[in-house]
C-alpha cells in the first residue's frame, strides 16, 4: 500500500484493526516461545497496539516500528507513557521506559536497529501488506534478525474474491512458503471469527479464519549426499 493510504486511515481514525484489549492469543501462546522475559521483542507495523504494553509488563523491552505519527503519539498518550523523542536517520524515535517506537518506514530499518531484538510479534502486519510486498517484508525481517529469533504471527484467511484487502487473506500455504526456508513453523490455533466481526459480514465475507503461527529456529540439516565440510 502507498504510505498515504495508512496516513489517511490514521488521520480519519479508520482503525477497525485496533484492539482495545490485549490479544488473547498473544497471552496464551507467548509463553510457548520459551523466552526468559528479558529479551527485546520486535513488533513490526505496530500501530498503537496495547500488546506492546503487555509484552513490556512481562519484562521484555519492546521495539516497534510504525509509519503513522498519529498512531505513535496516540500510543504513548493513551498509555500515559511520557516519551522522549529524538531523530534517528529517517525515523523519529519515541522512547519511554523500555518501550521504543521508531516512527517511519519498516523497509528503512537496518541491522543496527534490530541488533538487540530476540523475538517477533506480528499481529495484522503481514496481512496488512499486498501480495507483492509480503515476500519483501519477510526477506527484510529474515535479513535483519538473528536466525534463532522466534515469534508469533497472527493472520486471517477468507475468500479474497469477496473483499479487497487490507486486511489481506494470507493462506497457510503462503505463510509456509514465506517462512519455512528460515524457520520451523507450527499453526497453533485456527478459528472462524466472522460471527464476532460483523464489519466483515457487512463487506460480504462468508468465512473469516484467524490463524496463529509460531515460528522458531530451524537448524539446517546437512544433505547426507554431500561430503562433510572440511
Ligand atoms: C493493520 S495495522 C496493524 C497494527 C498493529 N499491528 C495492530 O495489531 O493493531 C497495520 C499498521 O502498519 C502500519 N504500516 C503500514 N506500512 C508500514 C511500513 N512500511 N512501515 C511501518 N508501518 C507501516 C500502518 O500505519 C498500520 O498502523
Amino acid at each position: 500500500m502507498d504510505p498515504s493510504f495508512w496516513h489517511r486511515r490514521w488521520e480519519r481514525n479508520e482503525i477497525g484493526f485496533h484492539q482495545d484489549q490485549i490479544n488473547t492469543h498473544l497471552q496464551r501462546y507467548w509463553p510457548t516461545l520459551g523466552l526468559s522475559g528479558s529479551e527485546q521483542v520486535f513488533v513490526p507495523l505496530c500501530g498503537k497496539s496495547r500488546d506492546m504494553v503487555w509484552l513490556r509488563s512481562l519484562g521484555h523491552r519492546v521495539l516497534g516500528v510504525e509509519l503513522s505519527p498519529v498512531a505513535v503519539k496516540q500510543f504513548f498518550e493513551e498509555n500515559e507513557l511520557p516519551a522522549k523523542v529524538t531523530r534517528e536517520r529517517s525515523f523519529n524515535r519515541w522512547e519511554s521506559d523500555g518501550l521504543v517506537v521508531l516512527c517511519g518506514d519498516f523497509f528503512a530499518l537496518n541491522h543496527h536497529d534490530l541488533k538487540d531484538s530476540r523475538a517477533v510479534y506480528d499481529r495484522a502486519s503481514l496481512i496488512a501488506l499486498p501480495p507483492q510486498t509480503r515476500s519483501r517484508y519477510v526477506n527484510h525481517l529474515v535479513t535483519l534478525l538473528r536466525p534463532d529469533t522466534p515469534g508469533l504471527l497472527v493472520t486471517m484467511e477468507y475468500l479474497q474474491t469477496q473483499m479487497d484487502g487490507p486486511p489481506f487473506s494470507v493462506p497457510q500455504q503462503e505463510v509456509l512458503a514465506l517462512l519455512e526456508d528460515s524457520f520451523k513453523v507450527d499453526c497453533l490455533h485456527s478459528e472462524d471469527i466472522l460471527s464476532e466481526n460483523p464489519r466483515f459480514t457487512a463487506k460480504g465475507l462468508t468465512q473469516l479464519v484467524e490463524k496463529i503461527y509460531r515460528f522458531r529456529y530451524q537448524p539446517r540439516s546437512r544433505n547426507p549426499s554431500q561430503p562433510p565440510p572440511r
